[in-house]
């Protein structure tokens, strides 16, 4: 089927498969930062903005994303930078295979929600699996992150 898509901003016409998913065709078309961590909607390494919201895209038929606003980390460059150095500093980043999908989750939510307490951003992340940390060295790095932000 013959297909418009918006990604990052910029219009694509594309003839895709009817049941090929958001995760393939993206890492297809050269969005690598979309990782594939199951394949299963557990592990969160695929998470991308679908109109501002994240959303799995391993489970998300391409199809159904077409004519709607898709954002990968590639079209976040900046905020990504900003908020990662937050997340490197607390020696998080090891495999850094998890990252992306971290670190888009926290830009929907910083988004949404200019100042979200510790809580929040737990809750945020619950779905983002990493199976080289404890997860804590993530959670600081966003704290501090938000915290920089209400410092100015
Ligand atoms: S690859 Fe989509 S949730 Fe793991
Ligand atoms: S740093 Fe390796 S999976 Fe998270």
């Amino acid at each position: 089927m013959q297909a418009r898509f918006i990604i990052n901003n910029e219009v694509i016409e594309r003839d895709i498969d009817p049941d090929m998913t958001l995760q393939k065709f993206l890492r297809k078309e050269g969005y690598y930062s979309v990782k594939c961590g199951c394949e299963t909607s557990n592990c969160g390494a695929c998470t991308v903005l679908l109109d501002g919201k994240p959303v799995l895209s391993c489970s998300t038929l391409a199809a159904r994303t077409a004519g709607h606003q898709i954002e990968t980390l590639e079209g976040l460059q900046k905020e990504a930078e900003e908020i990662g150095a937050y997340v490197a500093d607390e020696g998080a980043d090891q495999c850094g295979f998890c990252n992306p999908g971290y670190i888009i989750t926290m830009i929907a939510l910083f988004r949404q929600n200019e100042d979200p307490d510790d809580q929040t951003i737990r809750e945020w992340l619950a779905g983002n699996l990493c199976r080289c940390t404890g997860y804590e060295g993530q959670i600081r790095g966003f704290i501090k992150y938000r915290d920089a932000r209400r410092a100015g």
